[in-house]
């Protein structure tokens, strides 16, 4: 890219939230890739000086690496947008549609995508009603394994799978160490597949699915962020029908929670070839070990090109809106 193009980036990683060594992992991987592609970065942590920082500094484009709150749970997107700062990725209002599980899992299931049954509990409506009685419910309502999650964060923090009942008042303690609202849902017996949607200006496509294959069987936070913990496969052994199915459905859910620029939509897809949604990441993990790049790389392209047009696009937003 020549001069004339490159922007003045800040990406911001870190913060505070349960994912803070992550976002640091994945902002050194985006600066990097940026400075590659001819752009002026400098990678700031989110703290009390972020925004008169902004306010001052006025950059061409932020680009936000932080995962969990408050990147991916809107409130610093919304900041930056009344800022007037041109942003990469989501929206505010976009972003807290995927951030609480439940909404968007509700939202998909009604535009006819398999999504597995699940109870939303508050941590306010178990102890009113008794945890006894509540999970009494739950297991006559929901056959087999369970998997319990808090409605929202991320890295597979405070997820639980639950094979035998005795263990579900533990799981639930432990999502609600993360959330106040805690999901259980049906465990989906398959393939876990991860798809990566961009749009650097024509529209959201789908990049090569990536199959994941914990060694352990699960994809907890250990496997995903220790190199040689998982297998990754990218494009899926699962065949051109399951890949074309799970890459329309990524487009689906990210078109149908308003999702912009890049997302991450993260499926099981069963026996039978039906893709069941888990979830919709809008600043998914992007360091060395994360899915993004990997498809990135297995779709024939690189990190530089990506992430440089998705804030040639930011920018372009930008001088749309000035008169
Ligand atoms: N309904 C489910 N059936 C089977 N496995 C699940 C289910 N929900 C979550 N998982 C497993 O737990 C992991 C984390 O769940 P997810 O909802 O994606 O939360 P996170 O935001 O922490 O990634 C998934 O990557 C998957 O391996
Ligand atoms: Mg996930």
């Amino acid at each position: 890219m020549s001069d004339s193009n490159g922007h003045y980036v800040v990406v911001l990683a870190g913060g505070i939230s349960h994912e803070r060594d992550v976002s640091l992992r994945s902002g050194r991987r985006v600066a990097d890739a940026l400075t590659a592609a001819g752009h002026r970065v400098v990678l700031r942590d989110p703290d009390a000086g972020l925004l008169p920082f902004l306010a001052k500094e006025r950059p061409d484009v932020v680009f936000p690496a932080l995962h969990g709150s408050s990147g991916e749970d809107g409130s610093l997107l919304d900041l930056l947008q009344a800022l007037g700062v041109p942003t990469v990725g989501s929206t505010g209002a976009s972003a807290r549609r995927a951030w609480s599980k439940p909404v968007a899992s509700s939202l998909i299931a009604d535009i006819g995508l398999a999504v597995p049954e699940s109870i939303v509990l508050s941590h306010e409506a178990f102890r009113e009603l008794g945890a006894a009685s509540v999970l009494q419910v739950v297991h006559s309502a929901l056959e087999g394994d369970l998997v319990v999650k808090p409605a929202s964060g991320g890295s597979a923090q405070g997820v639980s799978i639950v094979v035998d009942s005795n263990d579900l008042p533990r799981a639930m303690v432990e999502a609600f160490t993360y959330a106040d609202v805690a999901v259980v849902e049906r465990r989906v017996v398959g393939t876990e597949i991860a798809v990566a949607v961009v749009d650097t200006g024509d529209g959201p496509r789908a990049l090569t699915p990536v199959e994941i294959e914990p060694t352990d069987g699960v994809y907890s936070f250990q496997a995903r962020y220790n190199a040689g913990e998982t297998t990754f496969y990218a494009p899926s052994r699962r065949g051109e029908d399951v890949i074309e199915s799970v890459k329309d459905a990524a487009v689906l859910a990210h078109r149908t929670l308003g999702l912009r620029d890049l997302s991450r939509v993260d499926f099981i897809v069963d026996d039978d070839g039906t893709p069941w949604f888990l979830e919709a990441n809008v600043i998914p993990g992007l360091t060395e070990t994360s899915l993004v790049p990997l498809a990135i790389e297995a779709s024939g392209t690189d990190a530089p090109t990506i992430y440089g047009g998705l804030v040639s696009a930011a920018a372009a937003r930008a001088s749309i809106r000035t008169p």
